[in-house]
């Protein structure tokens, strides 16, 4: 099984990006990439620039990687209670693609984390609705409220209670293949 990781955040430090390699850490069995969106940074999405230039190859590139997964689990980031600027603006130029949906109806674990107390539950909430839209297979949501006090580097969710949501929700993400 093929699992494709990234975090909606172009932060080095990304602690989205933290949530997944842990949550991937489950699947340690199978075949798993984490993206880093820096590598897929585009000029911000315009009409007028789709029509002159075409859509850029990075998009196709990222909408590669996803088409070639079986698995994909995304934490986004949360910004001012919506997508990164960053996260935003890849699906928007993927979404253009003809002749697929931005997801690419891959099986997806949604998650979301911030330094808050309500973990993201802003922009997991509008993912969790726009995803299905957009050929995003949504599984399971799980959200990690107060990261530096529920998180640690070296040992993962060190709350118990978050620790075991998560296990179970994996359990379930695990269920839909067999596994
Ligand atoms: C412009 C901006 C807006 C933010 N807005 C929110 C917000 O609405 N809700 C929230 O919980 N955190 C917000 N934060 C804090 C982020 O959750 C925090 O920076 C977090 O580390 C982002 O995830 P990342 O480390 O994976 O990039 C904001 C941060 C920035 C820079």
């Amino acid at each position: 099984m093929k699992i494709l990781g990234f975090a909606g955040s172009n932060s080095s430090k990304s602690i989205n990006r933290e949530l997944v390699r842990y949550a991937a850490s489950f699947f340690n069995y199978h075949d798993i990439e984490i993206l880093d969106l820096n590598d897929y940074e585009m000029p911000i999405y315009k009409m007028d620039r789709e029509k002159e230039n075409g859509i850029p190859q990075l998009a196709f590139d990222f909408a590669h990687k996803i088409d070639s997964s079986d698995l994909l689990i995304v934490s986004l980031a949360e910004n001012n209670g919506a997508y990164s600027a960053a996260f935003k603006n890849i699906f928007d130029w993927v979404s253009r693609i003809p002749g697929r949906k931005a997801f690419g109806d891959v099986p997806l674990l949604l998650m979301a984390t911030s330094p808050g107390p309500r973990g993201g539950a802003s922009v997991l909430e509008i993912a969790k609705n726009r995803m299905p839209r957009s050929g995003g297979n949504v599984l399971e949501t799980f959200s990690l409220p107060s990261f530096s006090e529920n998180f640690d580097r070296a040992k993962g969710i060190t709350n118990e209670e978050f620790r075991l949501q998560l296990v179970s929700k994996i359990g379930s993400v695990k269920a839909h293949f067999n596994q």
